[in-house]
């Protein structure tokens, strides 16, 4: 069986919005998967970097596959998940992250989440991950309460239904055989001083 890990980036947590959202993707993906959840705002309260990292090698390589999820807080992903991003930068381009799908799912109040889902999937694209199409979305209180009015432009508004699409198309990705090839990567510390 496929293996998924589910990354929370959000600030809200076990008992936040964004994490409404991944109890549905779980709904969708019932017991076709393997699934298991990893709320990086805790993780990183209760590690150190330096013992983080060896914890989160394990926990990606157990991954076939990944669920990347965070709100919008002032135009940006969650801090937890740029911490996440900052300390598996080691990992960009190797086989930890690379050629495995993953879907991504933003929420936010009305601005700002688009750009933090095309970002964050250009993000992980470049680090090695695929990003299946129709993959990701946002889900908004804006949205949320357009939709709740009945009309003929709801199908252009991200709704909870969407979510079934979202997770088809991961799983989809995850049967796929890929060929893909890494281009070389600097794997030096990249804090290094680079201006004298
Ligand atoms: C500090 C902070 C900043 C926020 N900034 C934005 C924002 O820039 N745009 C937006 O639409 N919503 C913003 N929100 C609303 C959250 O994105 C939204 O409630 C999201 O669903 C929170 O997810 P969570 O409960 O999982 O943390 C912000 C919320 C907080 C707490």
């Amino acid at each position: 069986m496929k293996k998924i890990l589910v990354l929370n980036g959000s600030l809200g947590e076990q008992l936040g919005n964004t994490q409404f959202i991944l109890d549905k993707m779980r709904i969708h993906l019932g017991s076709t998967v393997q699934l298991e959840f990893l709320h990086l705002q805790d993780f990183f309260k209760n590690h150190t970097h330096q013992e983080a990292i060896p914890q989160l090698a394990h926990k990606l390589n157990w991954a076939d596959g990944f669920i990347f999820s965070t709100g919008t807080y002032w135009d940006s992903w969650g801090s937890p998940l740029q911490t996440f991003l900052e300390i598996t930068t080691s990992f960009e381009g190797g086989d930890l992250f690379f050629g495995k799908p993953a879907a991504v799912v933003v929420t936010m109040h009305s601005v700002g989440g688009k750009g933090v889902l095309s970002r964050l999937q250009g993000v992980l694209n470049t680090m090695g991950i695929l990003i299946p199409p129709m993959s990701g979305m946002v889900y908004s209180l804006a949205g949320k309460l357009a939709i709740e009015k009945e009309s003929s432009w709801s199908d252009d508004f991200w709704s909870l239904q969407d979510l079934e699409i979202i997770t088809h198309n991961l799983v989809t990705s995850l049967q796929i055989k890929q060929n893909f090839k890494s281009w070389p990567v600097d794997h030096d510390d990249p804090k290094r001083i680079w201006i004298k």
